[in-house]
């Protein structure tokens, strides 16, 4: 394996010294060497000090002095420790947006560990934790990415008969709207451009409060600045309003995907579920979503081998699967779980038999996403950076950061791979002279034209970085 390189800059006492020492010994572990040239460097380590403004000053000059660096060479890892870090935690990563991690003076035990996290996941991390306990479990510290999640009500009302959510999360209770924006707001200012909202049936937001209605506020969300990208997850499609249709029209930050759980396609089972809905409705539902959104993608779950379920409620799923077309599917063997209705239901379908009808419903899916995927072939697609592959994590990345595979995901959700070549990088006329290529990085919204597409996801070219589509340079968090 390829050397990594760590260059350590000291500032303050000996007990930063000291300190700094533990440092290097730490990321030694994890297959860093010290270099005193600050150009071989995959990673800068800045140990503050805090004791006059001066020192503080200090700091931040050299971390300005930085952002240069990080834009020519954008698999360079920055970390702040010491006491400034301590002192000013997250603010750091506010004001120095290509800061990778900010550590306490009692996070140095643990820095080996967050650092191959950021390595894998290009996550940003803040841990100024006290406590001693090196245990990365059992402290607080704050990851933060491009796209995370936000929860917006807890529990769950419906009683599906085959769920155990009701039963371990309660009733279902929102949070407050203000709430919400002002954590989404938050996160913003850190570096989040893509939010999904989080709840067991967002459709029903804030109904029971009378706080307002979901589309209501994802209208309040879209209202945030720097936020480029809405998500949300999960609709239950008896509560699919036609309000919350139209926001697939007239909101520009929604992304043109939905998730959408059908569970079966028999409205025989639909029935013993307890879902609300039939095949029908759902039908109706899915031609609303495409009249006001003709590029929507629509993912769901299926349950197979539900009690009861016969050959022929069987075949209707399969049937519905191929009537809809949906992009992606979730599916799970029906199980028993203790204490729901389904458990006591008769006429369950044997392990094998679940087994195969799982398999079935599975490879019908997997042909059809294949087919959709290969009809992007040629397409250009916007795609928002997220991090280094997962297929790059497992592999071993010794070939250098310049041929690193990035992923990202389109409007529609797709996984986009790609690989960044530094030099030389886009066509010329591509690039526009709106961005330097070496600006990519995590937070980056990229076209890419498609070239290959698996089942799972797509494989493009990078052809250039984009300014949002809300006026603001989309090239990342990167002060000019
Ligand atoms: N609130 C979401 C789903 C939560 S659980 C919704 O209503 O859509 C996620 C998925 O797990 C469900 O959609 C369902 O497909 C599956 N699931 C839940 N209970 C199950 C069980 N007992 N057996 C098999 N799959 C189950
Ligand atoms: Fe609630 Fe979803 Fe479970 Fe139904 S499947 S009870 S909607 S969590
Ligand atoms: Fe609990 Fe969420 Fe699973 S509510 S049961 S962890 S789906």
């Amino acid at each position: 394996m390829k050397p990594k390189y760590v260059y350590v800059n000291t500032l303050g006492c000996q007990m930063n010294v000291y300190d700094s020492r533990q440092i290097v010994s730490e990321l030694t572990a994890i297959g860093y060497e010290k270099t005193p040239f600050i150009e071989n460097a995959d990673l800068i380590v800045l140990n503050t000090c805090s004791v006059r403004e001066k020192a503080e000053q200090k700091a931040f000059s050299f971390l300005g002095r930085l952002a240069s660096l990080k834009k020519k060479k954008p698999a360079l890892m920055v970390g702040v420790g010491g006491c400034v870090a301590q002192q000013e935690g997250k603010n750091i990563l506010k004001r120095m947006p290509f800061v990778d991690i900010v550590f306490g003076t009692h996070a140095i035990g643990r820095l080996a560990r967050q650092v191959e996290r950021i390595e894998k996941k290009r996550c940003r991390i803040v841990d100024i934790d006290v406590a001693t306990d090196n245990d990365l479990d059992s402290i607080r510290f704050q990851e933060i990415n491009t796209s995370d999640f936000v929860t917006i009500m807890q529990g769950c009302d419906n009683f599906c008969t085959y769920c155990v959510v009701p039963h371990v999360r309660g009733r279902e209770t929102s949070r407050l709207p203000d709430q919400i924006v002002e954590e989404i707001e938050n996160l913003t200012v850190i570096g989040l451009r893509e939010v999904t909202l989080l709840g067991q049936n967002v459709n029903s937001y804030g109904q029971k409060e009378a706080f307002c209605s979901f589309p209501e506020l994802l209208s309040k969300v879209n209202a945030i600045d720097n936020l480029w990208r809405i998500r949300f997850t999960t609709s239950h499609p008896k509560d699919l309003s036609q309000a919350l249709i139209d926001s697939f029209r007239h909101l520009d930050k929604l992304c043109h995907h939905i998730h959408l759980p059908v569970q079966s396609g028999s409205n025989r089972v639909l029935k013993k579920m307890n879902r609300n809905y039939t095949r029908e409705i759902y039908q109706e539902k899915v031609a609303a979503l495409r009249d006001a959104c003709p590029d929507i993608a629509i993912t769901s779950d299926m349950i197979v081998g539900f009690p009861g379920e016969t050959q022929s409620d069987f075949q209707d799923t399969l049937d519905l699967i191929r009537a809809v077309e949906f992009d992606g599917l979730f599916a799970f063997a029906y199980s028993d779980r203790p204490g729901v209705p389904a458990s006591r239901f008769r006429e369950k379908i044997n392990t094998a038999e679940k087994k195969e009808r799982l398999q079935t419903l599975l490879n019908l899916q997997e042909q059809m996403t294949k087919k959709q995927n290969q009809a992007l072939i040629g397409a250009t697609e916007l795609v928002l950076v997220e991090g280094i592959s997962k297929k790059q994590e497992s592999t071993d990345t010794s070939d250098g950061d310049e041929h690193q595979q990035w992923t990202g995901r389109t409007s529609t959700n797709k996984i986009v791979n790609f690989t960044w070549h530094q030099s030389p990088p886009l066509d010329a006329e591509a690039s526009n002279g709106a961005a330097s290529p070496a600006h990519m990085a995590v937070g980056t919204l990229l076209t890419i034209k498609i070239e290959k597409a698996f089942s799972h996801s797509l494989l493009g070219k990078p052809l250039e970085i984009q300014t949002s589509p809300f006026g603001k340079k989309g090239e990342n968090y990167y002060a000019a």
